[in-house]
């Protein structure tokens, strides 16, 4: 689907919210913020979802996230649905505002339009869309997941941590990759910038190519 994609500026929208109107730079206001999009309001898996991104609050507030979630039906069903949201995961507290869309004008817009689904009227659905927004309101990073599909919070924290270090230091983080692991110095620094950058030192890989890209080190 052509649209929004890594390296692009999110659209300056006017969006209506659990917290009143807003513009969306104006919202991200130079923090890193998470975008989510949810097919409906009251369905099974989106309840999951809302309900654990809110439980990893602390997770977020760490590391200077602001979440801002998105479903098209109304305002006061989105305040219903939290009861619900935080009734089905103790300790949740949905404090981020949620978007409405109405008119699929935003979902469209920010490349979160789900092809496949749609509501009893055959309006267009989200899908379940993340734009992880940078402090400049560019997107970093986008998952899109199928309404079957629930999202791995723990991997949305995951790939913060590996973008904010990717944006602190020339780096880049491995497979698998968790906080505390080494991480790669970044193919376009050869080894004497890397000396320099990177004091606490760093190993290369031995390959047979014996070309040295894979190079390891130690950043928080
Ligand atoms: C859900 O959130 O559970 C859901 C929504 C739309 C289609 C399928 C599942």
């Amino acid at each position: 689907m052509p649209g929004l994609t890594i390296g692009d500026t999110v659209p300056n929208l006017h969006v209506q919210t659990t917290h009143g109107d807003f513009k969306l730079h104006d919202y991200f206001s130079g923090s890193w913020t998470i975008l989510f999009s949810h097919p409906g309001d009251f369905t099974p898996v989106c309840t999951t979802e809302l309900g654990k991104m809110a439980k990893y609050s602390e997770e977020f507030n760490k590391r200077g996230v602001k979440l801002l979630g998105l479903s098209c039906d109304d305002l006061n069903s989105h305040k219903e649905w939290i009861k619900d949201i935080e009734a089905y995961t103790p300790g949740a507290k949905v404090d981020y505002p949620i978007i409405s869309d109405p008119t699929r004008d935003i979902i469209k817009q920010l490349n979160m339009v789900d092809p496949a689904e749609k509501d009893p009227k055959g309006s267009q659905l989200p899908s379940r869309a993340l734009h992880i927004v940078g402090p400049e309101n560019t997107i970093k990073l986008s998952f899109l997941y199928p309404a079957t599909t629930g999202r791995n919070m723990d991997e949305v924290v995951r790939v913060l941590d590996s973008l904010q270090r990717a944006s602190k230091h020339k780096v880049a983080t491995p497979v698998d990759w968790k906080p505390g692991e080494p991480v790669v110095i970044s193919p376009g620094v050869n080894n004497e910038e890397a000396k320099a950058m990177f004091p606490q030192g760093f190993q290369t890989v031995d390959l047979p190519s014996k070309k040295e890209y894979l190079r390891f080190t130690q950043v928080s």
